[in-house]
């Protein structure tokens, strides 16, 4: 049962939603949580050791770490890249035109910049701090060579920082970058945000769960980048409420009234809602569709090339035991999405590990999940097509970053993996930990 305080019934009110949990209970777990962890010293210096050599996954385990199918390449505690925080949150990837590749891994005091090298050895390269105060969140997308950096930190609003300018940093000598000085642009139009998406073939910038003052209800918040020295704000989806998470894409699947529309499958708390913001001053929601184990509707990824089907993953429902969950096997929801207006949840598939999903991307019918306490998670899910149900999905590859309940066989919490970068065409896997710090990961099957 939810406990209806005055603030708890006004936030319900706020967003809209009043089947699952709220944003702002939400994150009083995780706070909880993870000072709960810090108590235990987990974000304490030098608590874990650096890595001396590449490390093979061999029968199940690459040094510390159980794994299957997955190399430890190499890694960098948060205390090596320039945090005083140590505590990692999003991650995203650049490549540059001569084909190098760059990570901007987030932290709650700033976001770090590495190169993964030939040999997929990490070079701590500098940092940005954070625009205001840490806060425990700070996500960021790339569209051609700049980041766009936004968090939960008050009035930190929206960095834009040209990724180029790490070609210019010598090995040996980090930069940490000026706030104003070295900023393409500074977007003052929303203080914080939750998460940041990005529709690059549009140049379009997504802010969602963005503050009152923004005056979205935390909806999508839109920004066109194509000048990235100057985002403008060009409308904003209000209609559902806070959106958590969401991803965009210039339609191209089955669903052939939708062809070329801008389309975002949006991650509302207690549902999933497909909208059209072709129009950005008159978006368009073209279905809301609720599930039975609804309890976080967190964020998914679109499945196949075809658009038939998207994985959705629900962040409270192992922690609260709820629906198809309550085994606490970190739960997928499938669904399928071939009828844009009348999406239909065909099944789930469960993990073999007990943990919380968080973020999955897809490419090529692999899903790269994010699974917090179980690490990178890595699922074939090129079956859908074939069976909806989802039970030809198979695990073909894991690392496990969080060695921490191992023993007690994984646990339903907020510790571990935040987020992976699987777009690298060298292979190379980012992950960010909460905890230890960023991975590079490569799937050897
Ligand atoms: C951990 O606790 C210490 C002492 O209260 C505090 O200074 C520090 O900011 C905390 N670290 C994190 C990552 O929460």
């Amino acid at each position: 049962m939810k406990l209806l305080t005055a603030a708890g019934l006004a936030t319900a009110a706020f967003s809209g939603h009043a089947l699952a949990e709220t944003m702002a209970q939400l994150k009083q777990l995780k706070e909880a949580s993870w000072a709960a962890l810090n108590e235990t010293g987990a974000f304490d210096l030098n608590r874990y050791g650096a890595l001396r050599a590449p490390t093979s996954c061999v029968n199940g385990k690459a040094g510390e770490y159980q794994c299957s199918n997955v190399d430890l390449v190499s890694f960098l505690r948060h205390q090596d890249m320039g945090s005083s925080t140590r505590k990692g949150n999003d991650v995203w990837g650049w490549t540059s035109s001569t084909g190098r590749e760059f990570g901007a891994v987030g932290q709650t005091d700033g976001a770090a910049f590495v190169e993964i090298l030939a040999d997929g050895s990490l070079v701590y390269l500098g940092r940005l701090p954070t625009q205001t105060s840490s806060s425990s969140w700070r996500d960021m997308k790339v569209i051609g060579d700049f980041v766009y950096i936004g968090s939960e930190a008050n009035n930190h609003g929206l960095q834009v920082f040209d990724m180029k300018k790490l070609l210019a940093v010598e090995a040996g000598s980090p930069k940490v970058f000026s706030i104003s000085s070295d900023l393409t642009a500074h977007f003052e139009g929303f203080g914080n945000s939750h998460n940041i998406v990005a529709l690059e073939e549009k140049n379009l910038i997504l802010a969602v769960g963005t503050g009152t003052s923004a005056n979205c209800r935390g909806g999508l918040f839109m920004l066109d980048v194509s000048d990235p020295s100057s985002p403008k704000s060009v409308g904003c989806l209000s209609a559902g409420g806070y959106v958590h998470d969401s991803q965009c894409v210039v339609y191209t699947g089955v669903d052939s009234r939708y062809t070329g529309r801008e389309i975002c499958f949006n991650y509302n708390e207690d549902s999933l809602d497909i909208t059209d913001v072709t129009s950005k001053s008159s978006p368009i929601t073209i279905s809301s569709t609720k599930y039975n184990g609804a309890t976080y509707t967190h964020q998914g990824w679109l499945a196949d090339d075809e658009m038939r089907f998207l994985l959705l993953d629900d962040e409270l429902d192992e922690q609260k035991r709820a629906g198809p969950a309550s085994n606490q096997r970190t739960t997928t929801y499938i669904v399928d999405v071939s009828n844009l207006e009348k999406p239909l949840f065909t099944g789930t598939y469960q993990s073999p590990a007990i943990a919380i999903d968080h973020n999955q991307y897809v490419v090529n019918g692999l899903s790269y999940q994010a699974n917090y306490g179980s690490g990178l998670r890595i699922i074939d899910v090129r079956s859908l097509k074939t069976d909806p149900t989802g039970r030809g999905i198979r695990e073909v590859g894991f690392f496990d970053c969080y060695p921490e309940d191992d023993s007690v066989g994984g646990r339903a919490d907020f510790t571990g993996t935040w987020s992976v970068y699987p777009y690298f065409k060298s292979g190379n896997i980012l992950l960010n930990s909460i905890e230890r710090g960023v991975f590079v990961l490569k799937y050897n099957p």
